[in-house]
């Protein structure tokens, strides 16, 4: 394993005192989400973070592969359980993928002072080039309780040059960003401390702040938009607003009614 994401080295640079305590770190894995939802099978606890260098069958959004070589990136899940984890997690669930890559923006931010905005509901862009995801994923309710896994998939090191030509357009790293390589413990530390901050101001404060947070670092409001649906069906409007429940709301060009999009994969037009 790289020196930068050891186990010592990772702990050493945790801040939080939820997420993280209890941390899995593999060379290898197919994918660090499936291996979450297995421990969250077996009763892991709130917070439980397993850790790869490397996924062999790295899941995406809206069931697409996540590219997941091994040496340069991070790729990590974290497992998040309500009650347990404190207050009703489920009130807010539609709000958790946004505020993750809300999380994942802000420690990218301040680790290289790099400008991250977010595309909805949860890629994280750097002049709008995608530069990490989130996958959020959940095994059910377990005795009441939900367990919901954040999966943060993030290009960190590596050389866009190398990327898969399908995205290589499209995507960068924070090393091509800022001319600088980045330290994936520290990274990932961040990530956790800002990711468990607004879920604590989500249950405690009712989440207005994180909200407005969110809506500050979206690029995607007031743009003009194309979402694909899952089904083929494709919607094309000016985005207007992030309703209460995560949902992005579309003001179609055909000066219809507006639409509401609680799951799509959304193209910035203009
Ligand atoms: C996206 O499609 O934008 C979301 C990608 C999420 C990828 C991460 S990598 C760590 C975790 N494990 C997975 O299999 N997927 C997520």
């Amino acid at each position: 394993m790289t020196s930068d994401l050891t186990e010592a080295h990772v702990r050493a640079r945790l801040r939080t005192r939820q997420l993280g305590q209890r941390l899995e770190l593999k060379d290898e894995t197919g994918s660090t989400n499936a291996d979450a939802l297995v421990l969250a099978q077996r009763g892991a606890p709130h917070g439980t973070v397993v850790l790869a260098d490397r996924q062999t069958a790295g899941r995406g959004r809206l069931g697409r592969g996540w590219h997941s070589p091994p040496g340069c990136n991070l790729y990590c899940s974290v497992l998040l359980r309500s009650p347990a984890g404190g207050a009703d997690a489920a009130s807010f669930l539609g709000w958790i993928p946004l505020v993750a890559g809300l999380a994942a923006a802000r420690a990218c931010q301040e680790a290289g002072r790099l400008a991250t905005r977010l595309k909805w509901p949860n890629d994280v862009l750097i002049r709008e080039k995608k530069v990490g995801g989130i996958l959020c994923e959940s095994s059910g309710l377990q005795q009441g309780a939900l367990a919901l896994v954040v999966g943060l998939g993030l290009n960190v090191n590596g050389d866009p040059a190398a990327f898969p030509d399908e995205f290589r357009e499209r995507a960068t790293s924070l090393a091509a960003e800022a001319g600088q390589p980045f330290d994936r413990g520290r990274l990932l530390a961040g990530f956790l401390a800002a990711l468990e901050a607004r879920l604590t101001g989500m249950e405690s404060g009712g989440g207005e702040d994180v909200m407005e947070e969110y809506r500050a670092f979206c690029a995607t409001l007031g743009r003009t938009v194309r979402v694909s649906l899952v089904g083929d069906r494709t919607l094309v409007g000016t985005a207007s607003r992030i309703g209460t429940d995560g949902s992005l709301e579309l003001h179609p060009a055909d000066a219809g009614p507006p639409l509401v999009v609680r799951a799509g994969d959304v193209v910035h037009v203009r």
